[in-house]
């Protein structure tokens, strides 16, 4: 486990700057909520990652989903979406990312999340937009 900490922590900006990110995925990892990608050229390299848990009012929520820089634009995130859909067996999905994140944005509406709301005060000026999926 501490080298998968390890391997997400060396593909992510956010963690190798601030230990709650790293806790965070610690955690996901400890209870199976955590799913990466890997080259399929050589599996030991990590990709990406994904978490799906249930901390949004206890819904199925995926609270974060990292990419390395190298790997961006390349279908890994709607690969690691797929997945995480596919791990979970609520009838409602939901995400969020803040205002001015474009791609993240742009990756949930070409996978079919609708907007459901949005979330002041959290990050100064730029809103958190949840989205949701509803799945049959
Ligand atoms: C958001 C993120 C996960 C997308 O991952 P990705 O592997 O690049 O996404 P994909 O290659 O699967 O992109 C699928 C589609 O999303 C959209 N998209 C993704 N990145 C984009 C960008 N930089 N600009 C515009 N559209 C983008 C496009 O529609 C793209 O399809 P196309 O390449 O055929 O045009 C990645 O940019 C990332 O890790 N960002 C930093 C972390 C983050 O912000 N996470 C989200 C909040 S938790």
């Amino acid at each position: 486990m501490s080298s998968d900490l390890d391997s997400l922590i060396d593909l992510d900006a956010i963690a190798q700057q601030e230990l709650r990110r790293r806790e965070f995925i610690a955690q996901a990892i400890s209870v199976g909520q955590c799913w990466v990608a890997v080259d399929a050229r050589d599996t030991s390299v990590l990709l990406g990652y994904g978490v799906l848990n249930d901390s949004f009012f206890e819904q199925a929520f995926i609270p974060l989903i990292v990419e390395r820089d190298s790997a961006r634009r390349r279908g890994v995130g709607s690969a690691i979406f797929h997945e995480l859909e596919s791990q979970c067996e609520a009838a409602k999905l939901f995400t969020s990312t803040n205002a001015s994140n474009a791609p993240m944005r742009k990756l949930l509406g070409k996978l079919g999340f609708s907007p459901s709301g949005q979330i002041e005060n959290l990050d100064e000026g730029d809103p958190e937009l949840v989205f949701v999926k509803l799945r049959s």
